[in-house]
C-alpha cells in the first residue's frame, strides 16, 4: 500500500483540542464584537466558518472515536448558539418574538354558503330558465299587501291561518291604505309581492319572489322564520295547464325525475280555483314517517289569480289573467333527494357540525 492509498485520518485528541480552542475564541468574539447579529452568526456558523470546517473533519476521525468527537462538537455548537442568542437578546439585536417566515401558515377555516342560500340560488336558476325573473319585495310590509289586497279584508277570518306577527305603529308614522292598529306585519307569506308587482304596471309579469316569512309556529316542520318562493305569471290566456307545466318542470328539475307530485283542491282567498301541491316524501319514499305522516309533504299553494287581486293591482281582467304559487324553501330542501332532513329546526340552530355537511 502506498502513502497515497492510505485513508487520511486526523488524530482524535488534536481535533478535540482544536474544537475547544475554537470555542474559547468564538466566545470572546461574541462578547466583544459589535457587528450585526446576522454577520456574527454567519462568521461563526456559515459555510466558510472554522466550525463548519472542523465539522467536516469528522469524516477523518477513526470510526471508534466518532461518537466522542461528535459529543464535543455538538456541545461547542450549542453553547455558542446559546451565547449568541443571549447576546442578541440583551443588545436588542433580535426580537424575542422571532418569526420563521418560511414556516407553513395556518389555513383559516373555509366557510360556504348556508344550505338554504344554496337552495335559493338553485330555485332562482330553475325559474330563470322558464323566463321568471327574481324580484324583491318588503319583508316587513303593510297589512294591505299581506292580506287586504289579496281579497282578505281586515276582519276576514282567513287571515287568521297565517299566525302573523303584527307590529304596533310608532306614533307619528303615517299609515297607508286601510288605517288600523294592525297595519304593519312581518310578512307571513311572499304573496305580499303579488299586488306590489302588478302596481309596477309592466305586463306580462313573470316574477319569482324569494323572501323571508314569519309565523308564530315552531315544530318539526315549522320555524318562526322561513323562506318562500312565490311565482306570479300574468299574461293573456293563461291556463291551469300552464301552471301544472311550470310546477312539474320545477319538481323534476329540483327533486329529480323519480319524485311524484300531486295537486289537491284547496281554498285560498286570492286564487280561484286554488290547489295545494304535495310531493312524495323523500325520507320514507311515500310510506309515512315522523316528518310526513302519510307519505306526502305539503310544499305549498297555487291557483289562478283571483279577479279581485288583479283589480287591486290595476290589471284589466277582460284582457289578462294568470296563476300564482307559493312554496316553502326549507320544506323543498327537506324533500330533496339526498338531503335526508327529517327536522326543519337544525337549519337554524347555527351548529357548524350540522351545516358543514352540506
Ligand atoms: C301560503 O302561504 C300562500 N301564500 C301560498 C300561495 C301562493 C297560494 C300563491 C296560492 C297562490 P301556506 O300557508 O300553505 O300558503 O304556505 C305555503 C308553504 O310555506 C307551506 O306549504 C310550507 O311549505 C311553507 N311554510 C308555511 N309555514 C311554514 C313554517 N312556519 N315553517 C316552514 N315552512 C313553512
Amino acid at each position: 500500500m502506498t502513502d497515497k492509498d492510505k485513508p487520511e485520518t486526523i488524530p482524535t485528541d488534536q481535533l478535540i483540542r482544536l474544537l475547544l480552542t475554537l470555542k474559547e475564541e468564538a466566545e470572546d468574539q461574541i462578547r466583544q464584537s459589535d457587528v450585526s447579529y446576522e454577520e456574527l452568526r454567519l462568521s461563526l456558523f456559515g459555510k466558510e466558518s472554522e466550525l463548519t470546517k472542523l465539522s467536516q473533519s469528522m469524516r477523518l476521525v477513526p470510526k471508534e472515536d466518532k461518537q466522542r468527537v461528535g459529543i464535543v462538537l455538538n456541545q461547542v455548537k450549542q453553547s455558542l448558539e446559546q451565547l449568541l442568542s443571549k447576546k442578541a437578546k440583551e443588545s436588542g439585536l433580535v426580537n424575542e418574538d422571532w418569526m420563521d417566515v418560511t414556516a407553513p401558515g395556518i389555513r383559516p377555516p373555509e366557510g360556504h354558503l348556508h344550505i338554504v342560500t344554496q337552495a335559493i340560488e338553485e330555485i332562482t336558476q330553475i325559474f330563470n330558465k322558464l323566463g321568471f325573473t327574481r324580484v324583491r319585495h318588503p319583508e316587513v310590509d303593510w297589512d294591505y299587501y299581506a292580506f287586504e289586497s289579496l281579497n282578505m279584508p281586515h276582519s276576514h277570518p282567513a287571515s287568521d291561518e297565517w299566525e302573523t306577527f303584527f307590529i304596533n305603529l310608532t306614533p307619528g308614522v303615517k299609515e297607508v291604505h286601510t288605517p288600523g292598529v294592525r297595519s304593519i306585519v312581518l310578512t307571513p307569506h311572499t304573496s305580499n309581492g303579488q299586488v306590489r308587482e302588478m302596481e309596477k304596471g309592466i305586463l306580462p309579469i313573470r316574477m319569482i319572489n324569494i323572501a323571508k316569512c314569519y309565523r308564530r309556529q315552531i315544530d318539526v316542520s315549522h320555524t318562526p322564520m322561513f323562506h318562500q318562493f312565490e311565482g306570479l305569471y300574468i299574461d293573456k290566456n293563461v291556463s291551469i295547464g300552464h301552471l301544472k307545466g311550470v310546477l312539474d318542470y320545477f319538481a323534476k328539475a329540483f327533486f329529480g325525475p323519480d319524485r311524484k307530485t300531486r295537486i289537491r283542491p284547496f281554498h285560498f282567498q286570492f286564487t280561484e280555483p286554488s290547489f295545494e301541491v304535495d310531493i312524495s316524501c323523500g325520507i320514507c319514499n311515500g310510506k309515512g314517517c315522523r316528518l310526513c305522516k302519510e307519505g306526502w309533504l305539503e310544499l305549498g299553494g297555487a291557483g289562478m289569480v283571483h279577479p279581485v287581486v288583479l283589480k287591486n293591482g290595476q290589471i284589466d281582467t277582460t284582457i289578462y289573467n294568470g296563476f300564482a304559487f307559493g312554496w316553502g324553501v326549507e320544506r323543498s330542501l327537506m324533500m330533496k333527494s339526498g338531503t335526508q332532513l327529517d327536522d326543519i329546526r337544525p337549519l337554524y340552530n347555527n351548529d357548524v357540525r350540522f351545516l358543514e355537511q352540506f
